[in-house]
């Protein structure tokens, strides 16, 4: 089998991080995220490309998106070295959708449906290795020792985007621009949505089938 291209979606919460995380283990693929790409280049100049910030921080600190021109440079890079891939957090609206068109093709387009109660609890509980980047939760993936990663033994924190203001802002964004993605991909025959408020192992389950079935 090829390695497959496969696009997850869904709103801020909804597990594309975890379930990404599966996917490239399971199929050997390239985990491709503009979010990590973007925290580890947070305060990089972009000022030549006529922003309204400098930098990427101030966006993304507020839950808004980070300029098209920034976001489509990254990915038109990774996708160029990039076998196989999972593409977690872009296409995130309209035009990044019609640019991706002109990069790649797509075998699957996996969308995660989760309600935004859910998705609040989940990002405000939510806290990240510091140094590894593994997600865990307060509540739903306590790690065996409070505060410290249990692979790395690094030290858990919250990101500054998961503080509950700018995780609001983050769903309203990602309804006003992000839903019309996948209005815009579902009728596709390589569309396919997911309960994504079933226990991670039933969604992985979920995905691991629908992947074999499209590649
Ligand atoms: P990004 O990092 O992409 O954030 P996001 O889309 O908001 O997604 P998250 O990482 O918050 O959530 P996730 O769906 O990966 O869920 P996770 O698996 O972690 O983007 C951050 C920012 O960068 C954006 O706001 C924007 O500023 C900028 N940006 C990025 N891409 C951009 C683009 N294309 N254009 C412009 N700007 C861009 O899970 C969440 C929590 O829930 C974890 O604690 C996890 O343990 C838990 N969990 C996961 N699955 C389950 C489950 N099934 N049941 C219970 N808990 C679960």
């Amino acid at each position: 089998m090829a390695a497959p291209h496969v696009l997850i979606i869904g709103p801020p919460g909804a597990g594309k991080g975890t379930q990404s995380s599966n996917i490239a283990s399971e199929y050997g693929v390239e985990h491709i995220t503009t979010g990590d790409a973007l925290r580890a280049n947070k305060d990089m100049d972009i000022s030549d490309m006529d922003t309204e910030h400098d930098t990427p921080r101030a966006y993304m600190e507020a839950g808004d998106l980070v300029p098209d021109a920034v976001v489509n440079a990254i990915v038109e890079e990774a996708l160029t070295t990039a076998d196989g891939f999972v593409l977690d957090g872009y296409p995130r609206n309209l035009d990044q959708a019609k640019e991706l068109e002109g990069m790649t093709e797509l075998d699957v387009i996996l969308s995660l449906d989760v309600s935004r109660e859910e998705l609040i609890d989940r990002l405000t509980g939510r806290r990240v290795c510091d140094d590894c980047g593994t997600n865990y939760h307060v509540e739903f993936d306590q790690p065996e020792e409070e505060g410290v990663c249990d692979g790395c033994g690094g030290e858990l924190i919250q990101r500054d985007d998961d503080e509950e203001e700018s995780v609001k802002n983050r769903l309203d964004v990602f309804h006003e621009q992000t839903a019309p993605v996948i209005e815009y991909y579902e009728d596709r025959d390589d569309f396919v949505a997911i309960d994504g408020e079933q226990t991670p192992d039933e969604v992985w389950a979920d995905i691991k089938a629908t992947i074999d079935d499209h590649s």
